[in-house]
């Protein structure tokens, strides 16, 4: 008679490990269920075995999704959905393609219906809630599902705000290194002009005047005094060459069709490399940053040609393409492999491409290196003309 109490607490004790038994599975604690069965226990792998990978991907700092190849995101994690701004809720279940420009979808389709089994990798601009703008970078597999008719694709997005922003930053920076070495060179530049040219030139006038007071018959002290002051001339113009080129008086005074050429000019003369100067005229002066950048990368690219091209002949040429103006430096030279990282020196390393590269990046342009071992190289810089200059004719 009291047996059915006993059974009655028997069965509630079961239901309990039941429910909490079908609890930890549907919360993902349980991977595996073993059964008692009459061969032994049979083991019962379930859905829930990924709930390692889950948790992974839940608790990563990147977004992750999966996309259908139309673009419906069937999966995403909590770090995208914040990313984007928007509850999770509603990134499930919509496109992919709703978070994008126009531009970035048309460079995003074509990745989803590859069928290439290796991945790709592109930069876009997250359109998020609220007007958010997230720079990110999208890393794209297509991802193996077992039979399923239809590809599905994983999508890693990292939020590059942060980076962006370094990037920024480190531009500003090498701005204002650049504008305070132009500033350093033209003072240095107007103390040579001002002070040492002068000094030069004076020692030089009285140095002559000396030598005319000699006596005639002291040919020997006539000839080395007359020597010197030759020197001292020669002296004077490299002292003046330098000042030049650390500050061009005439790309201030006079623009900069008239700089390139002064520079292509000294620089024939110094090296005897044949020199081919193709400029169309300016109808408007540049903005002085831009005539700068052309300036210096022009001054660089001739220093190259002179100490590695052993080149015969060079070609330099100011166009107009469209809205840019475009220099190109052409050399016949050895050339070399730009994707070669340069060979580390003891005392030196190469930053002359670079700081070509940096001269035109800051005034909104860009920097091509074509060169290739025994095909010569050709640089080209290409700047946007402000809005209101059709600066070459
Ligand atoms: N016109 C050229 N012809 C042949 N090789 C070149 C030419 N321009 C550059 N190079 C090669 O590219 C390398 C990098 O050039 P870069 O101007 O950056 O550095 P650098 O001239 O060696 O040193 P720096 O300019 O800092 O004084 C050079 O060392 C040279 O090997
Ligand atoms: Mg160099």
């Amino acid at each position: 008679m009291n047996r059915a109490p006993n059974r009655l607490s028997k069965l509630r004790a079961r239901l309990a490990e039941v429910e909490e038994t079908l609890r930890a599975i549907c919360t993902g604690e349980v991977d595996t269920v073993l059964v008692p069965g009459k061969q032994g226990p049979q083991v019962f792998t379930l859905k829930g075995a990924e709930h390692a990978y889950r948790v992974l991907i839940e608790s990563m700092n990147e977004g992750a999704l999966t996309l259908t190849t139309n673009g419906l995101v069937l999966y995403a994690n909590q770090c995208f959905a914040r990313m984007v701004k928007r509850p999770l809720e509603q990134v499930l279940g919509s496109s992919f393609h709703d978070l994008l420009s126009a531009a970035d979808q048309a460079a995003l389709r074509p990745l989803l219906k590859r069928t290439a089994k290796s991945g790709s990798k592109i930069q876009a601009l997250l359109h998020g809630g609220g007007g958010a703008q997230v720079p990110a970078h999208l890393s794209i597999r297509p991802l193996a599902r077992n039979g399923a008719k239809s590809a599905t694709f994983g999508i890693v997005v990292t939020d590059m705000t942060e980076a962006r922003r370094n990037e920024e930053m480190l531009r500003t920076l090498t701005h204002r290194v650049v504008q305070a070495q132009e500033a350093e060179r033209r003072l240095v530049a107007l103390e040579l002009h001002d002070n040492i040219t002068q000094h030069l030139c004076a020692i030089a006038a009285r140095w002559a005047a000396l030598a005319n007071k000699l006596p005639v018959r002291e040919k020997a002290s006539r000839g080395e005094v007359m020597k010197l002051s030759e020197m001292l001339g020669q002296t004077v113009e490299e002292v003046q060459r330098i000042a030049r080129n650390l500050r061009p008086s005439v790309l201030d005074e006079m623009g900069l069709v008239p700089a390139l050429r002064a520079t292509c000019t000294e620089f024939a003369q110094r090296t005897g490399v044949s020199l081919k100067l193709a400029c169309k005229p300016l109808t408007a002066r540049l903005p002085a940053e831009a005539e700068l950048a052309l300036y210096r990368i022009l001054q660089k690219a001739l220093e190259n040609v002179g100490k590695h091209a052993r080149a015969r002949h060079v070609r330099v040429h100011l166009t107009k393409q469209g809205d840019m103006v475009q220099l190109t430096i052409k050399d016949d030279g050895i050339g070399f492999d730009p994707d070669q990282p340069p060979a580390r020196r003891k005392k030196k390393r190469d930053f002359g491409l670079l700081r070509m590269r940096e001269r035109a990046t800051y005034v909104g342009g860009a920097l091509i290196v074509k060169s290739a071992p025994r095909a010569g190289t050709e640089i080209v810089a290409r700047i946007p003309l402000p809005p209101d200059a059709t600066a070459v004719t």
